[in-house]
């Protein structure tokens, strides 16, 4: 087995190396291996070593013996540098790989694409006619983001696909690499409680939330192209909700899976302007705080009206879901990081003990809460009675916190996917039907909101978000429930 990583840029030092160390100290990865680092910059492998090296760490969990294990894991790993649609760079890369699988019987390569969109294919098509293994299995790795609507992305698909077979692609979206998104369907399916109550008769609404408290610093050039809609919520929350309200698989294999998330994309009602609210956020400074605001950032173009926040109401058009609003809200530069979902179920018919909630009265439908990050969690609100004489109600948890149940480091979300694909498991990556839909859902709304240049609203750095998401919820009867 060799592993051949693409690109020295951000997140594969962030993610995919230190990703890639954890798997080794973790006896997960094969036996031989050896991993390539690939990108334009010259640098030697020993500078290679050095540039990585920095950001592998070893976990508590990991024992002593960590320390000797980040050298061995470094002796493995090269650098070839070369142009991004050379395939004359890409043979050299080749040739390289070959010098160091040449002792092995079979010798199987991944490409992983950390790459800027405007060259996935010319990369693909080099590393595939120069570069795929002589004897063994090629996979490829391919980064969001996959197109900015449904014509590029049709275009991307086309163009990949001249090079590789939907059987090599493993297109990932790292959300489903998360602990707590492999386990919703263990949630729902290995339990009898939840299944019966998982409809419209049951559920009120389902929110999707995704909030973090930095802005684009840094990256707001890259992101003012793509906007939160294209980064976050056609992806990671649309795949969130296609696994949330998916019926039951045949199997727990990758095809039958995707093959009822894709049901469920297709499913949703066309959305309008008014299922949507867009914002952007401004600098916030005094007592002691001083944070720029979007536009502050030199990288973002003067006025541009790239939304960095936004909520979007949807309606999934089938027996089990018509008429269950699933509020999906995704902001940068919020009062907190966080990624949930929460699950409101309709109130207790006749209100027999409405009257003993007091203060809690307005919130006391039972909720089901799955904290994706920080600090996973599930937990369920319940009306309970406050212990003691009188019946005094409140509003109490049930409450499986990851941290205090299992005393085990969680992997990162990298970790599992990178495995799935040594392993040649598809249940955690995107099919190319799944994006098909995900984009017929929202490119007719993201042309409209360009064509129209509708404006933005502003919120404060650091704030929940503008006032016009809350009108959005209110609209559909409901609150949302991130109220820290
Ligand atoms: C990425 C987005 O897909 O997810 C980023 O492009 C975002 O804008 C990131 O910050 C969030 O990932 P996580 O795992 O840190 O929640």
């Amino acid at each position: 087995m060799l592993w051949c990583c693409h690109s020295a840029g951000d997140l594969a030092k962030k993610k995919i190396y230190p990703a890639l160390f954890a798997l080794y100290v973790e006896g997960h990865l094969p036996k031989n291996f050896s991993i390539f680092g690939y990108a334009r910059s010259k640098m030697s492998d020993e500078e290679f070593r050095e540039y990585i090296g920095g950001s592998l760490t070893c976990r508590l969990s990991d024992g002593e013996n960590c320390g000797d294990k980040f050298d061995e894991f470094l002796e493995r790993c090269f650098y070839q540098p070369g142009q991004y649609a050379s395939e004359d760079d890409f043979r050299a890369l080749s040739d390289r790989l070959s010098e160091v699988e040449k002792e092995k019987e079979k010798a199987n390569r991944v490409f992983y694409l950390s790459i800027p969109p405007s060259i996935f294919t010319a990369v693909a098509g080099c590393a595939s006619t120069a570069a795929s293994s002589p004897s063994g299995w090629t996979r490829v790795i391919v980064e969001k983001p996959f197109g900015k609507d449904s014509e590029s992305f049709a275009q991307l698909e086309k163009e990949l696909s001249n090079y590789l077979t939907e059987d090599q692609m493993y297109r990932i979206d790292h959300y489903l690499g998360k602990e707590l998104i492999e386990n919703l369907t263990v949630l729902r399916f290995a339990n009898l409680v939840f299944e019966p109550l998982w409809s419209r008769q049951y559920i009120r609404n389902v929110q999707v939330i995704f909030s973090e408290d930095f802005g684009t610093e840094g990256r707001g050039g890259y992101f003012d192209q793509y906007g939160i809609i294209r980064d976050v919520i056609q992806n990671h929350l649309l795949q969130i909700v296609s696994l949330f309200a998916m019926e039951a698989p045949v199997s727990l294999a990758a095809e039958h899976i995707r093959n009822e998330k894709v049901k469920v994309l297709r499913s949703m009602k066309k959305l309008s302007l008014d299922d949507v609210v867009i914002g952007q956020y401004r600098g916030r400074s005094g007592s002691g705080v001083d944070k720029p605001g979007y536009l502050d950032d030199d990288t973002v173009p003067e006025g541009s009206l790239c939304p960095t926040f936004a909520s979007v109401a949807v309606f999934i058009n089938n027996a089990r879901w018509a008429g269950v609003p699933f509020l999906l809200k995704a902001g940068k530069a919020l009062a907190s990081r966080r990624a949930e979902i929460r699950v409101q179920f309709h109130q207790v018919p006749g209100g027999l003990y409405q009257d003993k909630l007091g203060h809690d009265g307005d919130r006391s439908s039972n909720e089901l809460v799955l904290r994706i990050q920080p600090d996973e969690a599930i937990y369920l609100k319940i009306i309970n009675k406050v212990p003691g004489l009188g019946l005094n109600l409140d509003v109490t948890k049930l409450d499986l916190t990851y941290k205090q149940r299992y005393n085990i480091h969680l992997p990162d979300a990298y970790e599992r996917l990178i495995l799935d694909v040594i392993n040649g498991d598809k249940r955690l990556f995107i099919r190319n039907d799944e994006l098909d839909a995900a984009w017929a859902l929202f490119t007719p709304i993201l042309k409209e909101i360009e064509e129209k240049k509708i404006q933005p609203e502003t919120y404060p750095y650091g704030s929940r978000g503008p006032i016009g998401s809350h009108y959005l919820a209110a609209k559909y009867g409901v609150r949302w429930g991130d109220i820290l």
